[in-house]
């Protein structure tokens, strides 16, 4: 049997244990209560898994890269708190999200904080790249504002493309794992022509991810996936799904449905049986069998970069990684 999922579980289980015992103060009560909540929520702990593999690959070790994966993990972490004021979600990991739990200014402060702590944890990192790698840190987090922003903008707009879904996907999403696999990388000693081969790698795995996130809102189970089933349509983002649904629905009612969610700026107050109908326009359309085609695209494209990358354990553990995300379902 691969060692891959017992090493994947143990490593997991090592960031977990560095993330709960990263806060050291308790007052005030009302942010480190609900940074502890965050931290401890659990989450599949893939960004902290690019940047060890990613400095594995490129010839180092675990422990060289670890606080750098634990800080990749609370900036993930502060992009979810702060998304899930912005997507409007109550519901994140099977739980309550921070707003909702507390409020919203209380998660404001909590995302904010979680960049100083990743800061934090990035900085104990010893490596003669430390500035290149704090570099690529930080243009990570100014990408992922960037694209968060687009998601906004294009929740607005009735004339969205596919080409631009992918540019804001690409910021708001793959960036954080290219970030991963450049950091773990530097880390590690990886030359240019590594780190470049990395990246690419991590940003084609991005790119899959985030279309197979979209899938997964619609055909996930929500108690599995633990986030609300249908809330992009709710909230009218431009996915995959929806653009594409738009491209190919057959002129008629289900052409009509796909345009009445974009004309609106979503389904706002739409029922799980309305939900159903959409995702049964999804089905038709053919977008739901198009977006798994693009998933695999995108996962071929990875695993490509991979073979430009020197055979070893750490290449190995990318190539599972990314198969393993693929076949997800949470
Ligand atoms: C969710 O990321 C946000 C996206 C970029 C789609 P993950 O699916 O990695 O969330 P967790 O950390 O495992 O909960
Ligand atoms: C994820 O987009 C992007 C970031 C969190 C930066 P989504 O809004 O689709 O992520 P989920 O589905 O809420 O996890
Ligand atoms: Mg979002
Ligand atoms: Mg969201
Ligand atoms: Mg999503």
């Amino acid at each position: 049997m691969s060692e891959h999922p017992s090493i994947y579980a143990d490593y997991r289980k090592k960031i977990d244990n560095l993330l709960s015992q990263s806060i050291t103060r308790s007052l005030p009560v009302s942010l480190y209560d609900p940074l502890n909540y965050v931290l401890a929520g659990g989450g599949k702990r893939i960004r902290p898994m690019m940047v060890i593999f990613s400095c594995e690959a490129a010839g180092g070790s675990f422990d060289d890269a670890v606080n750098a994966s634990v800080a990749m993990e609370m900036l993930h972490n502060f992009t979810l708190v702060h998304d899930d004021i912005m997507d409007n979600a109550d519901t994140r990991r099977g739980e309550p999200t921070v707003h909702t739990k507390w409020n919203e200014n209380v998660a404001i402060l909590v995302g904010d904080q979680l960049i100083g702590l990743a800061y934090i944890y990035l900085l104990k990192t010893n490596s003669d790249n430390i500035r290149k790698i704090t570099n690529a840190f930080t243009e990570g987090i100014i990408e992922v504002c960037e694209g968060q922003s687009f998601d906004k903008e294009y929740e607005e707009r009735k004339d969205v493309t596919i080409e631009e879904y992918m540019m804001m996907i690409r910021k708001k999403t793959a960036k954080m794992l290219e970030t991963s696999a450049a950091v773990g990388g530097l880390i590690g000693g990886g030359d240019e022509k590594f780190v470049g081969n990395v990246k690419e790698f991590a940003l084609n795995t991005g790119l899959a991810f985030q279309i197979q996130d979209d899938l997964l809102d619609i055909i996930a189970d929500e108690e599995e996936f633990g986030k609300k089933t249908g809330g992009d349509i709710i909230e009218g983002k431009k996915t995959y799904l929806l653009l594409k649904a738009f491209e190919s629905a057959e002129d008629g009612a289900d052409k009509e449905l796909i345009k009445k969610i974009i004309d609106n700026n979503g389904l706002k107050d739409a029922t799980d049986s309305d939900i159903d109908k959409v995702r049964e326009v999804y089905v038709r359309s053919g977008a739901i069998e198009s977006a798994r085609k693009e998933i695999e695209k995108f996962t071929k494209l990875a695993e490509d970069c991979l073979e430009q990358l020197p055979a070893n354990i750490g290449r190995e553990r990318l190539k599972w990684l990314t198969e393993m995300l693929m076949n997800r379902s949470i």
